[in-house]
């Protein structure tokens, strides 16, 4: 920590917020002040998280109270050209594909109807307080770039991949692995790092069941070559786990297909994850592959109940999911009520400063971006929130109660990447 002294002799700072403080730590626990204070500085880094008394700042400051400073939230797994059929009950999984998903996407071969959407996502994002979001586009390389120069635009941090899919899929979006690997090249060599890793790019094959061995495999060529994230599904769903043993038959499990193409690595990031066995699980755990869990969307598609445990006791790192469109919402407000919900359900109650945790920093932690946000603390990059609670917050159970579960109003104030205000 800075020292009081120290810090009342420095200049003002670019941003010195005072507010209820409340955040994850990345050393575990969660730190609390109800009346605190954030000062961050010009480069747009942290250099005071803590109560106001006692930091004997002397500046002026921006005084937000009786609102909430807390960590953007993180969403780990979205898809870009969902965003306008959230809501659409067609469910189980493979048919929500075939009658809503599919017709929707083959809509983003057109720049204009891509760009539209676009711009929408961006707003959703900030009004539900997200500001570090990994997306998948479509298989269309132009509306894949569009969404990179949308957040690029908007300040906000994240992945984005082009779809790969060459197989079980319309026409229109199929895509061949030739084609798929040049223009992720192209989309490498123009958005990978962008703006100090800002933004960056993430091998995406949709699921094994579209895509052919080769495609996997190219993939995963793609993935290692360039040190890149990964992000596809897994056992969403019990049907679509049969079709993909039928479609892959040399694979002993779901997992061993993506295995076996070279997909599982650190920076691999698997969403849903509920029909795994424990030898999946200990297999995961071993490649050190990280977890999306996307509580809303497995009740909205009726997919089944990830159990948080398997993960948790092999160190495995989880992050939440909005996956909009089976997921309902954009706001992670209301993932972290559904991870809550489902959690009861399969008799394994957690924390809601573990819903907080899994939102954040965990969120974070499956990007590969802890060291620099996740959590509003000395030395990381200033991405937070101010949150306006539908009850001003006296202790951390209040806040967390207010800030998690009582969501009439889901918007928020502001919202900061890098110090810098987006809204
Ligand atoms: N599996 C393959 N594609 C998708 C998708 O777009 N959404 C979800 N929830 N699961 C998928
Ligand atoms: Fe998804």
């Amino acid at each position: 920590m800075v020292r009081g002294a120290a810090l009342a002799n420095e200049k003002p700072m670019a941003l010195a917020l005072r507010g209820t403080l409340l955040t994850p730590l990345a050393e575990g626990g969660t730190q609390f002040e109800v009346d605190g204070l954030l000062l961050v500085d010009a480069e747009g880094t942290i250099r005071y998280a803590g109560p106001f008394r006692g930091a004997g700042y002397r500046g002026a400051v921006d005084d937000v109270r009786p609102n909430l400073i807390t960590p953007g939230f993180i969403d780990v797994h979205a898809h870009f050209p969902q965003t306008r059929i959230i809501g659409c009950a067609t469910g189980p999984l493979l048919d929500w594909l075939a009658n809503s998903v599919f017709p929707e996407e083959a809509r983003f071969t057109r720049r204009a109807y891509a760009k539209a959407v676009a711009a929408e996502l961006v707003q959703r994002l900030l009004h539900a307080g997200t500001t570090t979001v990994a997306l998948f586009s479509s298989s269309s390389p132009s509306a894949t770039e569009t969404c990179f120069s949308a957040l690029a635009e908007a300040g906000l941090r994240g992945l984005v991949g082009l779809t790969w899919m060459d197989r079980n899929c319309p026409e229109v979006l199929r895509i061949t692995t030739p084609s798929a690997v040049a223009a992720s090249e192209r989309l490498i060599r123009r958005w990978h790092g962008f703006d100090h890793d800002r933004l960056r790019f993430a091998v995406t094959p949709r699921f094994a069941l579209s895509c052919s061995k080769t495609m996997l495999r190219r993939a995963g060529d793609l993935a290692n070559a360039h040190d890149l994230p990964v992000q596809t599904h897994i056992a969403e769903n019990d049907r679509e786990g049969e079709a993909t043993l039928r479609a892959h038959p040399y694979a002993t499990s779901y997992l061993d297909v993506y295995d076996q193409a070279g997909l599982l690595g650190p920076r691999t990031i698997l969403a849903h994850a509920i029909h795994l066995k424990k030898r999946d699980w200990d297999r995961i755990g071993e490649s050190d592959a990280t977890v999306a869990h996307c509580p809303d969307s497995n009740f909205f598609l009726g997919s089944g109940r990830m159990r948080l445990n398997p993960p948790r006791s092999r160190g495995v790192r989880v992050g939440l999911g909005s996956d909009v469109a089976a997921g309902r919402s954009f706001s992670m407000r209301r993932a972290m009520g559904s991870a809550y919900d489902n959690a009861l359900a399969v008799g394994e109650p957690v924390a809601p400063s573990e819903l907080l945790r899994l939102a954040t920093f965990g969120g974070a932690e499956v990007l590969g971006c802890a060291a620099t946000t996740g959590s509003l603390q000395l030395g990381k990059e200033a991405d937070l929130l101010i949150v306006p609670l539908a009850r001003a917050a006296a202790n951390l159970d209040a806040a967390l109660a207010s800030l998690i579960f009582d969501t009439d109003n889901l918007g928020v104030l502001r919202s900061y990447v890098r110090g810098h205000r987006l809204f």
